[in-house]
This record gives structure tokens, sequence and C-alpha cells, in this order.
């Protein structure tokens, strides 16, 4: 028979983000946590972590071992922790899962906006980040200029960016409108799709990413807003 994995209220706490383990003590002491229901004050007694519901100063959190989520970004968010010229993507989430270290699965422009993925699981970061599982990204791309089905089957069969000595090509392109392509791309090079807009002479105005994997960005998830991933996600980025 397997053994339910328990442990202490405290240490549960600061596993969690919510501090160090000593600030997690004082909290528990002064009657801020509820436990499956129940206010406990003795930061040493242990609970099954499978299913383990609480709440910190009335917010109600569920026991995760990992966190995977995804964002929608805003445009105007930098995706790093220390940011230069905007405010980062990581303010737009709770405290404690910043405190947990996750990390965005692949970076986007500070103008792009659309799906991200936020994870403090390495093998999860590791896998849908890895050049060798190559998970296909899709793009909205709305161009400057007409887009042309030269230009399709020019990104289609590979374009030469700046810098890089192969060409490299679209797993797939639709036309949407006179400007707009759905363009998906199995590499995540550096501005990828912009330089890949630049080699047909066009320009991105503005760029959303709408898809990875089998995952969409769901429609109903605003702008800015971020929720966990569920079975059903998972399952769409090919994670079993
Ligand atoms: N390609 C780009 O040019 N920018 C992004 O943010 C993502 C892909």
């Amino acid at each position: 028979m397997r053994m339910a994995k328990k442990l202490d209220l405290e240490r549960i706490l600061s596993k969690q983000g919510f501090g160090s383990r000593k600030l997690c003590r004082i909290m528990i002491i002064n009657e801020e946590i509820t436990v499956n229901g129940l206010i406990c004050d003795d930061p040493s007694t242990e609970f099954e972590l499978e299913n383990l519901k609480f709440t910190v100063k009335g917010q109600t959190w569920e026991y995760r071992e990992k966190s995977y989520l995804m964002m929608h970004k805003p445009s105007n968010y930098e995706c790093s922790h220390k940011t230069q010229h905007h405010p980062t993507i990581y303010s737009l989430l709770p405290h404690p899962l910043v405190e947990r270290g996750v990390q965005c699965i692949g970076r986007l422009d500070e103008d792009t906006t659309g799906l991200i993925l936020i994870s403090d699981d390495g093998q999860f970061i590791h896998r849908m980040s890895s050049p060798k599982h190559k998970v296909p990204k899709v793009y909205e791309v709305t161009c400057k200029h007409p887009i042309l089905q030269t230009n399709i089957h020019a990104l289609l069969s590979g374009v030469k960016l700046i810098d890089e000595d192969e060409t490299i090509a679209a797993l797939n392109v639709t036309q949407i409108g006179e400007r707009i392509i759905h363009m998906t791309l199995a590499e995540g090079k550096y501005h990828q799709v912009k330089r890949m807009v630049a080699a047909i002479s066009n320009r991105v105005e503005a760029l959303k990413r709408i898809q990875i994997g089998e995952l969409k960005l769901p429609d109903n998830l605003e702008i800015g807003e971020w929720r966990w991933l569920s079975d059903e996600d998972m399952i769409q980025l090919g994670v079993h």
C-alpha cells in the first residue's frame, strides 16, 4: 500500500511560496491559516498533501507539488525577472508563485501578446523548450503590407535570415486576411517571426501567439490573466 505523503503546516506553507519557515510559523500562530476549512494554529501539525486545501489571509489555495500555468501575455510587458523598460509578466502572478521560482517557457518580445506557459518544474520546462522536441507554436501575424501567395510559398519553402547560415521554413502558413497570416514554427529562434517576415520584405505590425502544441489560447482568458493548466491542457501539450 502506498503511504500518503505528510508534512507539517509550517513546511507546507514555506514550500508553497508563502515565505520563510519563521514567517509561516508566525502566520500560523496568528491564526491566519485554515486547512480544509478549520483554523490551525499549531505549526507542527502534519497534513496529507494530496487534495490539501488551505487559506492564507482569506484566499484559498490547493497544495501543488509543482506549478503549471498559462498566461495571456499583454503587450508592453517583458518576460524576464529583471526587466529593463517595462514591467515584468511575473508582476501579474500572485507573489507565492514567484517565490516558488516559476519561469516562463520561451520568451515573447515585449510587444508580442498571447499564450505563454509558466512553471517551476525543470523537466517540464526542458520538455517544452528543448529544440529536440520541436513543439510547434502558432502565431497570428499582422503585417504592414499585403501578403502575397509568393510570400507564403517563400515562408513554407524557407527564407534566409540575416546572421543565419541555413534557410528556415514555417511548418504551416494560413492566410486569414489580406495582411494577416497564421504561421506555425517548430523552432524558437530570436525574433524568428519578425525576421522571417522581414525576409519577405514585409514588417510585423502585431504578433500574437495563439497555440503551443495542440493547446490553444482560450477565448475566455483575458489579456493579463493566468490560470492553472488542467489535465486536459497537459494532454494537448503532449505531456501525460
Ligand atoms: N518571434 C518573434 O519575432 N517574436 C516573438 O515574440 C516570438 C516569435
